[in-house]
Parts: C-alpha cells; structure tokens; sequence
C-alpha cells in the first residue's frame, strides 16, 4: 500500500536556479533522506561539487554555506541519472521548460521536450513505487502528460507504479534560500492523498502544517501560472506610472509608497523599473495567453498579453530616451553598463532587461563597458551574441574611464555607495547617469556634475 510507503531516497531531474537550491535545502533539513540530484549537463555538475564553494553554478546568498554542510553526507550532485533513478522512491522533475522557439505555439507555448525526456527516464530506470513531483513551472494538464507516459509504462512492465504530484516552486533568485527555509505556502497537487501526504511530511519537517495547502492537479500548476502572472502585472502596472509620474512631476517613488500603504494593495512589486526579465514571468505569461487562446477565451488571452506588451515598451522607452539624450547618437561613444543580471542578487542573465538594452546599444555602434558582481564573461558572451561593441569589466574603478554615459540597470548594493564627485572627473563630459532603478540619490549624482535621468522622475 502507498500510505505505508518510506520514503528514503530522492532524486532530482535537474540542477538549476531551481533544483540545486531546493534539494539543498531539502536535503539539509532532512538528515535521514540521501537526495541525489543528476543532471546531464556534466560541466554544471562539476560546479556543483567544486571545493571551492564560491564556484557554485549559480549565486544565491546563504547557499554555499548550506551545500557545505550537506554536500557529501546526504546530499549528492550526479551526471549518473541511470543509478539516482534506480534507487529512487522519489523523484522531483525540475529541468528547463522554456517558451518554444520554433513550431506550433512558438513565442508562446513552453518547450516541454526535457519534461518528456525526463518522464521517459523516470519510466524506464525508476523500479517498485516511486512518487514523481513536478517543480518545473510547466502549463497546465503538463501532469497528464507525464502521468501517460508512466503509465503506459507501468502497465506493461509489473512492478512499477507511479504517483504523480504538482509542487510548484515560488522561490525568487536572489532569495532562495530564505524563500525555502521560510515559505509563504507550500503547494501539492495531486489526486492520490496518500502520495500527498507523504510528500507532505516531507516538507512538515520544516514548515507548519497551516501553510502546507492541498489541491486538485490543476489548480496547483494553475495557481503557479496566475501567482507569477499577478506578480508581473503589478510590475507593469507601476511601469505605466513611471511614465505619468515623468510628464506630470510627481515621483513614482512617492506614488508607490502612498499606494503600497493600503494594506488591500500591499507594498510589494511596485518599484518601477526597466521591466520584468527572469526565466518566468514572460514564459509563465505567455503560456497563459496560449492556453487562453486554446480555449477561445479572446478577451482574457487579450488582458494578459498586454501585461507584456507594457513590459516591451517600458524596456523599449528607456532605450529610446537615452538615445535621444546623447543627442540621437550613441555610435563609438563609450557607455558604462550597471548591472547585467535580471535582477540583484543572482547571476542569472535570462530576460534580463538590460541584455535586451545591451544588444540594441551595441547593434547603434555604442561601446559597452559593462560591469556586474557576480555574472561571468562566459555567459556574457552567450547572451549578447556578439563578439564586438562590448567589454566586460570587473574593476568598478576602471568602468568609468571616457565614458558619455553611465546606465545603472541592476540595483546591486555596491551602485548606491558610489562616490559620483570622485567618478565625473575621468568621463567624457558632458556625461550622463541614468537610474533605470530608481534607486539612487539623485542630488548627489546631480551635485558632482552629471546630466541626470531617473525612471519615474520630473527629469531635465
Ligand atoms: C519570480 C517569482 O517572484 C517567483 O515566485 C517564481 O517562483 C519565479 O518567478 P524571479 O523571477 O526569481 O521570481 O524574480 P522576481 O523577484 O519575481 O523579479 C522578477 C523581475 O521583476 C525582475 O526583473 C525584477 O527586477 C522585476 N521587479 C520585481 C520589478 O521590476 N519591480 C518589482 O517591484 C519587483
Ligand atoms: P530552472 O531555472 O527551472 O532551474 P535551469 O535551466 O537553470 O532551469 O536548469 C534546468 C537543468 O535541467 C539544466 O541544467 C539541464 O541541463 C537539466 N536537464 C534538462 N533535461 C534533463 C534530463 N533529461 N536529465 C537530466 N538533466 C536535465
């Protein structure tokens, strides 16, 4: 019987910005499980279990310390997918489900051909009862999928038999780590409530059973869908201000923090910005408006779309007005670039809105000199698809050299304490500081010499 089952080991599909902080912190909260996570994707792996703890594959603050404790006792990082999957009574599925590029659904429908793949090795390595949980971000009714191919397998090799559950992750990069050790819900799907409640006691071990909710399939990858989707149309809800609040002198900081006081809209996600980017929110978005559409819901597919039609234009209208502050003209001038990543405190580059700023800067022959904490030269490179019209410089102190213009796009910490009187003397003048972020203190930028423009403010 499935109530009676033990679970002892996990596996998990996938050592990304999901499932390596996640079976972490998994692992380290739960002695007694051994948690294997594979990926085929060997140079990753080898990250992952460097010594050196701070050339982990993705930076999250607090995770070093974490796999430092784990790694090696019950936790393991593995490209051997063949074994973890024999030996696994659990197997969590949280490999890449990007938007498909080519085909039926392109620009919009998820690529689903690693879930797949995954549920096809789970089929045929996977022996005895094994619970499969999906933590992907994936469409709706993705379950029924993976739940056919196991057991069109099941059926026809004795022995096996396989439970499918929904667990949506809601981490955010950056805050992963406190996101897992202290969630606001933990969701399970599912129609088997004796597989529901074992993954339930799994995570009892450290959240409070009041946060654990339960629910049919679909509701659970439902709910993470419309989470993300709520989320991303505050965003773009408050980008539309940014650009009232620079016509009519008020200051989107102001406005955002008289509105956030009303404890019915609450304070979160409404710092205006250069747009959203990030692996989900456009791809969980678009996979909306596409199941939308499929079910010929026009007007609904039509509201949601626009969420992300404002998040091309916010991107979009800061481009062109910095471009038209340097006087139409950026070729061969020299551009300092703050701040690469989507966001603080990740390395992850995906959707990040100043790549897309980047790119159409280097296609009008402007030279980028950029700078970020914690993003790689390498995935730079992959990125920006471009060899020429850029450098990446690690040395703050050598960014701002003959520069015309310096374009804060990440709110790293570090960009707030720069000391803008020491900086104007050895760029190019008249230069200019652009506050995509919102988040620095103009009249100090102002006061050293620069020609200023913040996002969301009465600007020159
Ligand atoms: C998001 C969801 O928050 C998380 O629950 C889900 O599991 C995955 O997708 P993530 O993409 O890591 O997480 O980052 P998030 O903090 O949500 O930020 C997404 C983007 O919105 C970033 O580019 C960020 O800079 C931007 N943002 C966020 C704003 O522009 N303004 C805000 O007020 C908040
Ligand atoms: P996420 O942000 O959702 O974690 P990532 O792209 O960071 O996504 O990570 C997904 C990982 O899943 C990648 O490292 C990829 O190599 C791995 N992966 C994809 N398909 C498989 C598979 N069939 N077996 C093992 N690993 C896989």
């Amino acid at each position: 019987m499935l109530s009676k089952m033990k679970i002892n080991n996990i596996c998990c599909i996938g050592a990304g910005y999901v499932g390596g902080p996640t079976m972490t912190v998994l692992a380290d909260k739960c002695p007694n499980l051994k948690v294997n996570v594979v990926d085929t994707n060997k140079k990753r792996i080898a990250l992952w279990n460097n010594k050196d703890l701070s050339n982990l594959p993705i930076y999250e603050p607090g995770l070093s310390e974490i796999i430092g404790r784990a790694r090696g006792k019950n936790l393991f990082f593995t490209s051997d997918v063949e074994e973890s999957l024999k030996n696994a009574d659990m197997v969590f599925i949280s490999v890449n489900t990007p938007i498909k590029k080519k085909g039926i659904g392109a620009g919009q429908a998820c690529d689903l051909r690693w879930v797949e793949a995954s549920a096809r090795q789970i089929a045929k390595f996977c022996t005895g009862k094994t619970i499969v949980v999906e933590k992907s971000t994936l469409p709706v009714k993705t379950s029924e999928v993976i739940e056919e191919i196991l057991v069109s397998t099941s059926k026809s090799e004795k022995g096996k038999e396989f439970y499918v559950l929904s667990n949506p992750e809601f981490l955010a990069e950056g805050s992963a780590v406190e996101n897992l050790l202290n969630p606001d819900r933990v969701l399970i799907g599912g129609d088997n409530q004796n597989a529901i409640q074992i993954l339930k006691e799994i995570y009892l071990n450290w959240v409070k059973d009041e946060k654990i909710i339960s629910t049919n399939l679909w509701s659970s990858e439902l709910s993470k869908l419309i989470s993300n989707a709520f989320l991303a149309q505050r965003i773009s809800s408050i980008n539309t201000v940014s650009a009232i609040c620079e016509e009519t002198g008020a200051n989107i900081r102001e406005v955002s923090t008289a509105v956030g006081y009303d404890s019915r809209i609450g304070k979160n996600f409404l710092q205006s910005g250069p747009g959203f980017g990030g692996s989900c929110f456009k791809k969980d978005i678009s996979n909306l408006v596409y199941l939308c559409n499929h079910f010929e819901l026009k007007e609904v597919a039509n509201f949601w779309e626009q969420v992300l039609l404002i998040n091309s234009w916010q991107k979009n209208r800061i481009y062109r007005n910095i471009v038209s502050k340097l006087y139409g003209n950026v070729a061969n001038k020299r551009i300092a670039i703050l701040g690469a990543s989507f966001k603080a405190n990740t390395n992850d580059l995906r959707e990040s809105p100043s790549i897309e700023i980047c790119k159409k800067l280097i296609e009008e022959e402007a030279y980028l000199i950029i700078h970020d904490p914690q993003v790689s030269q390498e995935s730079l490179e992959l990125e920006l698809e471009s060899p020429k019209g850029w450098e990446f410089q690690k040395n703050i102190n050598k960014v701002f050299i003959d520069v015309d213009a310096i374009i804060i796009l990440t709110e790293w910490e570090i960009y707030k304490s720069l000391d803008w009187l020491k900086i104007y003397p050895i760029v190019r003048r008249p230069s200019w500081v652009f506050d995509t972020r919102h988040f620095i203190d103009a009249d100090k930028v102002k006061k050293s010499g620069f020609k200023f423009w913040q996002v969301g403010s009465c600007n020159d």
